[in-house]
């Protein structure tokens, strides 16, 4: 095999240069083109960090409308694409709904697929990041059996996205404000993690010159695994047996220490991050604020306790394990009212953005190089088919 480097999961392998995220794990910090995590989620909106993200800089207020009208002129899907949601079961998951309908969205955009033409490349990102709330929203009501709405392009995307998840064609549909700056805030948060494995999957799919669509679609079937963006459907899902089975948050910490039927404190742990992902930090503060809004939240308590009990053990300590970005989100998306099952997709929102700056990034690389790793054979040696 020549000099190859043996690296299970890329512990140590940079496949790329990227100039859209940096993060330093041990001291837990994230920016985003330079700019800190912290101010973004405070001062920016997810529409503005999407502009950041896919184009470097931030936009201007005139760049920014432009950007804004771009996007909610996007929305709309054609008629055909919607009878596509017919063809699922209606227990679905909305995940590969969403992968499905996202690989689908090539077959009607023949007119954006040519990743080298810079102008096809502009019409499917903003047909992209337009349409894929709507597909998302579509998936969930297809979920709960009620009709399809089109968009309402007077409202921005999270007003939109919410009011396409809840609202019904019967009567006017307002969004809490309160939800929608929670909504905003957490898509902020979840816009781009460098090269994690949904980002590393968009990367390689795309090194092939795959198009935009296809190489999302697998990006989105990469994160929804309960080790990547799946577990913050796994947190709650861990909290509600915690919570119903009456065991201790002791007693549920003993059994994740000794390793019992392999179960992990789900929200806990990171490959980059040894140290609070400064995500959680944010997420945490809303979480509190949304759900005292609520009143009493035992799923809340629990997950405190739980996290109070790690921070506080030396199993947790010795590993450097913190609580990771989906701790406390599952937590907030129960309180706006989504079932567990949307938990991951509405990451797919959030992560989009990143997915296109990365994808775009990746086309523009002179370095670009198909990505193909090695492998060490650990098989047979050459043997004889019986009889020869
Ligand atoms: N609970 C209990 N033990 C854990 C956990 C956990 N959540 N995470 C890691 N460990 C232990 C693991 O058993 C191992 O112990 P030992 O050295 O005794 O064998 C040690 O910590 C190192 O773990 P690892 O699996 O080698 O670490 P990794 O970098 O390969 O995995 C991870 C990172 C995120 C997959 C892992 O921490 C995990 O499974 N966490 C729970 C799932 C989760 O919350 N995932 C969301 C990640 S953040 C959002 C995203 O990027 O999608």
């Amino acid at each position: 095999t020549g000099n190859v480097t043996y690296d299970p999961g890329f512990m140590n392998t940079a496949a790329t240069k990227s100039a859209i995220t940096y993060i330093d794990g041990d001291a837990g910090i994230l920016r985003y083109r330079g700019y800190p995590i912290e101010q973004l989620a405070a001062h920016s909106s997810f529409t503005e960090v999407s502009y950041l993200l896919i184009n470097g800089e931030l936009p201007t207020a005139d760049q920014l409308e432009t950007f804004d009208g771009s996007l909610r002129r996007h929305t709309l899907l054609h008629e055909e694409l919607k009878g596509f949601f017919g063809g699922f079961p209606r227990d679905a998951h909305p995940m590969p709904v969403l992968s499905s309908a996202v690989s689908a969205l090539s077959t009607w955009y023949q007119d954006s697929l040519d990743p080298k033409d810079d102008a096809q490349v502009e019409r499917s990102t903003l047909r992209l990041l337009a349409k894929l709330p709507v597909l998302a929203a579509y998936a969930h009501k297809k979920s709960i059996g009620q009709a399809l709405l089109y968009p309402d392009n007077s409202m921005n995307m999270v007003e939109n996205f919410l009011r396409l998840c809840f609202g019904t064609a019967a009567e006017p549909y307002v969004p809490d404000p309160d939800v929608v700056k929670a909504l905003d805030l957490l898509l902020i948060l979840h816009a781009d993690h460098e090269q994690n494995c949904s980002t590393s999957t968009v990367r390689l799919v795309g090194s092939s010159e795959a198009n935009m669509f296809a190489s999302v679609s697998a990006g989105i079937h990469a994160l929804s695994g309960p080790a990547h963006g799946g577990a913050n459907e796994a947190v709650l899902k861990m909290l509600r047996e915690i919570q119903s089975s009456g065991i201790s948050p002791e007693d549920f910490m003993e059994k994740v220490k000794n390793k019992e039927d392999g179960v992990r404190l789900m929200g806990f742990g990171h490959r980059v991050y040894k140290n609070y992902d400064p995500r959680a930090k944010i997420i945490k503060q809303t979480a509190h604020d949304l759900l005292a809004k609520q009143g009493k939240n035992e799923l809340l308590d629990i997950a405190m306790k739980l996290e109070e009990t790690a921070l506080n053990d030396e199993y947790f300590i010795s590993r450097k394990l913190y609580p990771n970005v989906d701790f406390y989100t599952g937590l907030i998306y129960t309180a706006m009212g989504f079932p567990e099952k949307m938990f991951t997709v509405l990451f797919a929102i959030g992560r989009l953005p990143g997915w296109i700056a990365q994808w775009r990034e990746m086309i523009k690389d002179p370095e670009l190089k198909i990505g193909r790793p090695r492998q060490l054979y650990m098989g047979e040696t050459e043997r004889n088919y019986p009889g020869v």
